[in-house]
Formats: C-alpha cells, sequence, structure tokens
C-alpha cells in the first residue's frame, strides 16, 4: 500500500466526472482501495473520493466519527465504508447548512447547503450491496464524496461566499459567534 499524493483545488482531474467501475476492473479496485485507505488515514480526513488521489473513477470511503454523528440519530457513528458506483438520492426536499472541509481545499472551510436526509447505495469491497437511509453529517460527508465523483466540490455548492473562511479565524470568530449564539 502506499500513501498517494491529493490533488488540490484548480487541478483539472477534480472537475471531471469520473467513469463507473466495472466488474473487470476488481484488481486494480482493490489496490486503489488499500491506497485511499492508507492515504485518508494518513491526511486525517474523514471521506475521500478517487478523483482526489488522481484516479478518475466512482470509488468514495468515509466515515462518521463518534464527536460528529447527530445527536437525534440512531446511528452514532458509521465505520469506514468503502462504496464503489455510489447513488444518492435525497429524502424529501428539506436541506440544511453545515461547515464542511475538503483535503482538495486544505486550510478552508465553508457553509455548505445540503439535503438534510438522503437513501444512498453503492457496492462494498466485497461485491455486496450497501444501502442505508442517513441524515445530518451523515447525509452531508456522502453527498459531498459523491460530489467528487461528479466534478464538484463545495464552494461550487455555496450560496454566500461571505461564509468561506480559513480554519484558524474560523476557529477565532467563527466558533465563538456559534458558541454566543448556539447557532
Ligand atoms: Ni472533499
Amino acid at each position: 500500500m502506499a500513501i498517494l499524493k491529493i490533488a488540490r483545488m484548480g487541478h483539472p482531474i477534480l472537475l471531471q466526472r469520473a467513469e463507473a467501475i466495472s466488474p473487470a476492473q476488481g484488481q486494480s479496485v482493490r489496490q486503489l482501495i488499500g491506497d485511499m485507505v492508507e492515504t485518508l488515514s494518513d491526511a486525517g480526513g474523514v471521506g475521500l473520493a478517487a478523483p482526489q488521489v488522481h484516479q478518475s473513477v466512482r470509488v468514495i470511503m468515509f466515515f462518521v466519527p463518534e464527536e460528529r454523528a447527530a445527536p437525534d440519530a440512531e446511528e452514532k457513528s458509521v465505520p469506514l465504508t468503502i462504496l464503489i458506483n455510489p447513488e444518492v438520492e435525497p429524502v424529501g426536499k428539506d436541506t440544511e447548512l453545515g461547515w464542511e472541509g475538503c483535503l482538495s481545499i486544505p486550510g478552508l472551510q465553508g457553509l455548505v447547503p445540503r439535503f438534510r436526509t438522503i437513501r444512498y447505495r453503492g457496492v462494498a469491497l466485497d461485491g455486496t450491496m450497501i444501502e442505508r437511509e442517513a441524515s445530518g453529517f451523515h447525509a452531508r460527508v456522502v453527498q459531498h464524496e459523491v460530489d467528487h465523483l461528479d466534478g464538484i466540490l463545495y464552494p461550487m455548492r455555496m450560496r454566500d461566499l461571505s461564509q468561506l473562511a480559513f480554519n484558524e479565524e474560523w476557529r477565532r470568530f467563527v466558533a465563538e459567534r456559534k458558541e454566543m449564539t448556539g447557532k
């Protein structure tokens, strides 16, 4: 396995629509996924899509750490989930705003609207189909990663670019404001 170089915003591969994986690609996908797991762990993120490591194919991985799980969700956290050829559909029309970062846009975070609840499915590494309903942060991370497969980065989803901040300033000004107002 190997730690792969992560493409940063501005690299054209991040703006391409990624190709679906065919069953014939089994062995190379296994290798790619192994390398992506190692890369994600090294980078300290919660999700990674193959285009971010310069492979324009439809593979994502993510997890929901305990501290990011929604307090009202039945599922407290989600273990590392690998999805090949994932699909997402919204459940209802409700959207909500939440702060997102991206390993391809280091040092920044932005306030991004996402569907509150989604249904998603994709093929696991062992060939079985994973199908889940997700809300809150879980739904947000899946929408973020699947967007990477369609050449979409989170700033392209933002409605208000005044809500794009460097992490240090976010901690100093935005997190403080949230503490004061609860928003
Ligand atoms: Ni990202």
